[in-house]
């Protein structure tokens, strides 16, 4: 397929360097055209060098072959990433004082705009009514990711991850003019890693998550379109760009966390170990070592079940009947019953929406790259099996998600 990659002038012009290698090593013939603003941040080397293609931006350049009218209407495809605020109104008022606008002004084929720009340049009256414009005419335009941007502040309006830009624009081609990132405009917050449970101010009761599979789920959704929010204990891998991070350390501060979050949340993934038990007493110094006395035991007391409550929590709101809680379970077969019945019924007591079912044991699962997991639902649909890497099982979770979202009526 031949495809012109428009570049506009933002500093999310970077990542479309990913974007162009996508559409080649699938064996489409790109041509790039950055705007004069965004040689700024990529120079046309780069696009030269990606693509095997002559780049410029300007319609006198080879005027013999008549690009500002050839580019468009060879096109199988035009794709503009980043487009910025200006390239929008430049596009939506039909200006054609380069050759980009140019060759938009001339496409044959689908058009795909991938926006990035700070929030209040995409919340501007102005720009919403660009973007009104242009999907009228038929184009098509995604909704840009949340999370953060360029300065300390995030919202809507982060460049949509390469792979989803590439996803949107294919599905574009097979006609789907209407299509948006799956977990456009919904809020997605993630549990992770473990809880660690304090005794005295230097030891604590832990366990063996690694953090991998959350941090993995929060890429996955974050790359669907999210914002994701994780809810992060302690992990052993750090978070990933473009999530809001939230730090707990024990079961009872997650319980907190996630009871706050979930008022505005579409989407609750428990997927951190949370300990179910946590030390009765809490020692101000640490416990020491002494002959004189007896070997200290411990006692330890249930934590909550915070899934559980998230549940009660949902079900007991009508507003929130749209909410979808997804748990995670590690279990274990032995002589009274199988993996999958064990987490049946753990399905049904907790009663999520979702039960994402790992079979554990030392050394599968915890702090492994790759794992296999069956996901169960309550409304009873036939158990789905995903496996491969993590980054694989958490994208088929997080598809799985979104059609629940989108297609399956509320839940409560
Ligand atoms: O009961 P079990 O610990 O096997 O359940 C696992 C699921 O429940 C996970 O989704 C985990 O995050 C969640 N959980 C919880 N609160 C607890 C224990 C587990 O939310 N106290």
């Amino acid at each position: 397929m031949r495809i012109v990659l428009g570049v506009g002038g933002g500093i999310a012009a970077y990542k479309v360097a990913s974007l162009l290698r996508l559409f080649t090593e699938a064996g489409h013939d790109v041509t790039v055209i950055p705007t004069e603003a965004s040689t700024r941040f990529v120079g046309t080397a780069t696009w030269e060098a990606l693509s095997g293609n002559p780049v410029s931006n300007s319609v006198f350049d080879d005027v013999h072959l008549v690009n500002h009218v050839r580019l468009g209407h060879e096109a199988d495809l035009v794709v503009v990433a980043p487009a910025t605020a200006d390239l929008l109104a430049k596009a939506a008022t039909g200006q054609a004082g380069d050759l980009l606008t140019n060759t938009l002004l001339m496409a044959h084929g689908p058009v795909l705009f991938a926006p990035a720009m700070h929030t209040e340049m995409w919340q501007h009256a102005a720009t919403r009514a660009n973007v009104e414009t242009l999907r009228g005419r038929g184009a098509a335009v995604l909704e840009p990711a949340s999370g953060r941007l360029t300065g300390a502040d995030s919202g809507p309006g982060r460049l949509p991850e390469p792979q989803a830009i590439f996803d949107a624009a294919m599905a574009l081609v097979q006609g789907r003019s209407d299509y948006q990132l799956p977990l456009a405009g919904r809020t997605v917050t993630i549990s992770v890693g473990g809880t660690r449970e304090p005794l005295d101010p230097v030891r604590f009761l832990g366990n063996r998550s690694s953090g991998k599979q959350g941090v993995a789920l929060a890429v996955a959704a974050r790359n669907a379109g999210a914002t994701v929010r994780l809810l992060a204990a302690h992990m052993e891998v750090p978070a990933p760009a473009g999530v809001e991070v939230q730090r707990v350390e024990t079961a009872l501060e997650l319980r907190e966390a996630a009871l706050a979050a979930a008022a505005d949340s579409d989407v609750i993934i428990m997927s951190a170990a949370v300990a179910d038990f946590r030390p009765a007493e809490v020692s101000d110094t640490k416990i020491k070592k002494r002959d004189d006395t007896a070997d200290p035991v411990i006692t330890l007391v249930r934590n909550p079940d915070i899934l559980q409550e998230l549940v009660e929590k949902r079900n007991a709101s009508r507003a929130g009947s749209g909410q979808l809680v997804v748990g995670f379970a590690a279990e274990t077969g032995d002589s009274q019953g199988d993996v999958l019945a064990y987490a049946q019924a753990k399905l049904q007591r907790k009663g999520c929406d979702l039960l994402v079912v790992n079979h554990v044991g030392m050394d599968k699962v915890f702090g492994q790259d790759s794992n296999a997991v069956v996901i169960l639902s309550r409304a009873g649909s036939e158990p789905q099996e995903a496996s491969g890497t993590k980054t694989e099982v958490s994208e088929a979770i997080i598809r799985r998600i979104s059609f629940e979202l989108n297609h399956v009526s509320p839940r409560a």
